[in-house]
């Protein structure tokens, strides 16, 4: 695997490559990788010829009260990890090369960046869309791998990609959960032994919530004190939020219809660390009442 630093590098790399007739992913990441990382890593490995998995963490995507300076760092472990899942290239900019003196150009997005994490993180999904941009422009990719994990992130993107017309293909891969469900996530690195295994209560309490709904719950505030009360079995977590909305653009309902696919949404506190977590599900077709 090939260590990039440089835009223009990368950029000559994925000329190469297409005018060899050869496609590019892109999996874009802040490093401190994990499983759930190096699954998105293989499912690009099957989408194109050449995989580039970026490393960046972006200061522009933190709060000035976030954990910008402490975000966990170990390049040698990452690019170790990134070699065992074959990445052709990690891109590993400075953050200088990115954002240079005189850096002036900024996104704004309106919408669903606004509401849930947009509310809790004001500035946070600008400053995703516009890394996200730079690092598409940057290598060239035909496809970009994201994780479920930040399920609202993926529909940001997802927007930015259909309003600025960038030619790419955007793929969400899976959540992939530590053994007792906790949703794996370079964060957790923050938790204790004993938050971690409180942490559990996020995953019980989506699948309960998946359980109510199977057997025929559709009502949003239902489903959500199903959550919130499972939650609350473990006093040391604090809530920031919980909702259940319709997935493919997280409008409410307050009953939500057979068929529908739906996602649960879950932002909470452990200690002073925050942890956010989703599932999808879609109400059965069955008539239950
Ligand atoms: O999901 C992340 O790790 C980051 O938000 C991303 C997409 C790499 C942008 O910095």
């Amino acid at each position: 695997m090939k260590v990039i630093n440089k835009i223009s590098d990368m950029q000559r790399i994925a000329c190469e490559v297409h005018s060899q007739g050869k496609t590019i992913a892109v999996v874009p990441t802040m490093g401190y990788l994990h499983e759930g990382h190096l699954s998105l890593v293989r499912i690009a490995r099957d989408l194109a010829d050449i995989v580039v998995t970026t490393i960046f963490v972006n200061p522009k995507q933190f709060a000035p009260n976030e954990d910008f300076e402490r975000y966990p760092r170990d390049f040698e472990r990452d690019k170790s990890l990134l070699e065992s899942v074959n990445s052709d290239y990690l891109f590993y900019p400075e953050i200088n090369e990115i954002y240079p003196t005189g850096y002036s150009t900024f996104i704004q997005m309106q919408g669903i960046t606004k509401i849930f994490e947009g509310e809790s993180r004001p500035t946070h999904f600008d400053g995703v869309a516009l890394v996200v941009l730079k690092l598409f422009n940057i290598t060239k990719a035909d496809v970009a791998v994201f994780g479920q994990k930040d399920f609202q992130q993926t529909l940001v993107i997802k927007q930015l990609v259909k309003d600025l017309n960038i030619d790419i293909k955007i793929v969400v891969a899976p959540i992939v959960r530590e053994a007792n469900g906790l949703a794996m996530s370079s964060r957790n690195r923050y938790l204790s032994d004993k938050e971690r295994e409180n942490a559990s209560i996020i995953f019980i309490a989506l699948e309960e919530a998946k359980r109510a709904i199977a057997s025929g719950e559709r009502r949003r505030k239902i489903i959500n004190s199903i959550i919130i009360s499972t939650l609350r079995s473990v006093p040391e977590i604090k809530i920031d939020y919980v909702h259940t909305v319709k997935a493919h653009n997280l409008e409410l309902a307050d009953e939500f219809l057979p068929g529908e696919e739906i996602v649960m949404l879950i932002a909470c506190w452990m200690g002073r660390t925050r942890l956010i977590d989703n599932s999808t599900t879609k109400i059965p077709i069955n008539e239950f009442h």
